[in-house]
């Protein structure tokens, strides 16, 4: 097991590209099971998640090769298995969106259910609403959704939100059963996440009808057959946010290269209310650089809800962003109420945070100290990364195999805009001087608890 070693202190400077959007790419890849003809996604991010998915459409039937040039083709020719196993999804909830593929293309379907994670519980009862509504009969059975809809499924008109609000990939997943339904189907309530746009773009390039797509009102005419295609998805936003988070943190410069500040709009807005310095272009943002000893940013509010509000995937980045802030700023999660892991760990490198429920009350400015501290989800592990970067002596994040399912390399990256950080074995011996340039090849020599808190000294 990997752990990431950061010396904080370093003003990051530099430009970093994004990569391929991992939230794009999951139900973009299960859609390659509607057709017999290769799909093709010349930027799909090479994040373990990616891989987890692959899996899933091997263990289906299909074939994948990743080509010289680093595109993914996935083929499904034959017809694909109709059982996609525990073994295989519960690496991953996004693996869920093989239901829709698979029972429309099959017309049944078997998918372990992918139960609850870390973030909170993970209920799937709207993907099996729509699949209902669209004629399918649909069991639970010992741990797996088991859907068949003998001659086929029919379009339908229906509301998918749930309490919560509309369901990203519960979205994903009917569109895509959608496509190859008879007649038309009406969703009201849809998400309108660049992601769920994105998809729908790669299902028309492969000849399905959908109007609608951004906008909470889906239609979607079934065709009888749909076709291979080449899609490359969107940049990732929520990469691209945690970038701009970590040079507006360090007082930095770093221009954010091949993203869409269009999908990052309340992100910017919410910089400008912090007064953190940046500017933008069409397919860039750079972090201005300031004296983090001098300045310190203006207490700022986010409250996570559906797009384009503040995205709940960079509210654990942004709540780091707030420790270093000049007052008490208010996180509230409406999404995911209990994605709050990372509190607790920020709080043991010397953030003063108060969790109430669904919200929690950062009181800054905190002078962040490097600790041992544990990954437990994805975004979690990027604040503690983001923390790590400004806190005084070392911070080692343990369990980084969180932050591989969605960030490509995050710490070769960052090394590049200067940080310190290198990723080691937990067993292997760690090296606390100062960093060479390389810091990433570095050897190493094991950090306990004591020398740490020297380091930090
Ligand atoms: C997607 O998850 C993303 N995952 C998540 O990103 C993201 O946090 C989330 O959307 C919200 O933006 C992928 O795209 C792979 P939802 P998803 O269904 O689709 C409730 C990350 O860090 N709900 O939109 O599973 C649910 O409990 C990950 O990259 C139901 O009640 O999320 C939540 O409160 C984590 N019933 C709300 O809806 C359902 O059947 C929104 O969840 C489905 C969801």
């Amino acid at each position: 097991m990997d752990k990431f070693v950061i010396q904080g202190g370093r003003a990051l400077r530099g430009s970093v590209r994004v990569a391929g959007s991992k939230n794009a790419v999951l139900p973009v890849l299960a859609a390659s099971l509607l057709t017999d003809e290769p799909l093709i996604v010349p930027n799909a991010p090479d994040v373990s998640d990616v891989r987890s998915m692959l899996k899933v459409l091997e263990s289906l039937g299909s074939q994948v090769t990743r080509r010289a040039d680093g595109a993914l083709v996935v083929c499904s020719a034959g017809a694909p298995g109709a059982e996609a196993t525990w073994e295989h999804v519960r690496r991953m909830r996004g693996s869920v969106t093989v239901l829709g593929p698979l029972l429309a293309r099959t017309h049944r379907a078997c998918v372990s259910l992918p139960g609850g994670c870390v973030i909170g519980v993970r209920p799937i009862d709207l993907h099996l609403k729509g699949m209902r509504a669209l004629g399918a009969e649909v069991s639970l059975d010992g741990g797996d959704v088991r859907a068949h809809a003998v001659r086929g499924l029919v379009g339908n008109e229906l509301y998918l939100g749930g309490p919560q609000g509309p369901t990203v990939l519960g979205t994903a997943n009917v569109m895509m059963a959608a496509t190859l339904a008879k007649g038309r189907t009406v969703l009201h309530g849809a998400a309108c996440e660049p992601e769920v746009v994105d998809l729908g773009e790669c299902l028309i390039k492969m000849g399905a009808k959908i109007r609608g797509l951004g906008s909470p009102r889906l239609e979607i005419e079934g065709v009888t057959r749909l076709h291979g295609a080449e899609h490359a998805v969107i940049p990732d936003r929520i990469e691209a946010g945690t970038f701009v988070i970590a040079g507006a943190i360090t007082g930095g410069a770093v221009r954010v290269e091949n993203c869409r500040p269009d999908h990052l709009m309340i992100l910017l807005e919410r910089m400008a209310e912090a007064e953190l310095p940046y500017d933008y272009g069409d397919d860039w943002i750079a972090t201005v650089p300031y004296d983090t000893r001098e300045h310190r940013p203006r207490p700022t509010d986010v409250t996570t809800l559906p797009y384009p509000a503040f995205p709940t995937d960079l509210q654990a980045q942004w709540m780091a962003l707030m420790t270093t802030a000049r007052g008490m700023s208010l996180i509230s999660e409406t999404i995911f109420p209990d994605r709050y892991m990372h509190v607790a760990e920020l709080m043991r490198m010397g953030a003063n945070i108060r969790r109430q429920g669904a919200s929690a009350i950062v009181m800054g400015p905190a002078n962040l100290s490097g600790a041992q501290v544990m990954a437990s989800d994805l975004r979690a592990s990027a604040a503690l990364v983001l923390a790590g970067l400004i806190a005084r002596g070392v911070t080692e994040v343990h369990r980084v195999y969180h932050i591989d399912r969605g960030y490509e390399q995050i710490e070769k990256r960052l090394s590049a805009l200067g940080a310190s950080i290198v990723r080691v074995d937990e067993h292997a011996s760690i090296d606390t001087s100062e960093p060479s340039e390389d810091a990433s090849t570095l050897p190493v020599r094991e950090l306990t608890p004591q020398t740490a808190a020297t380091a930090q000294g």
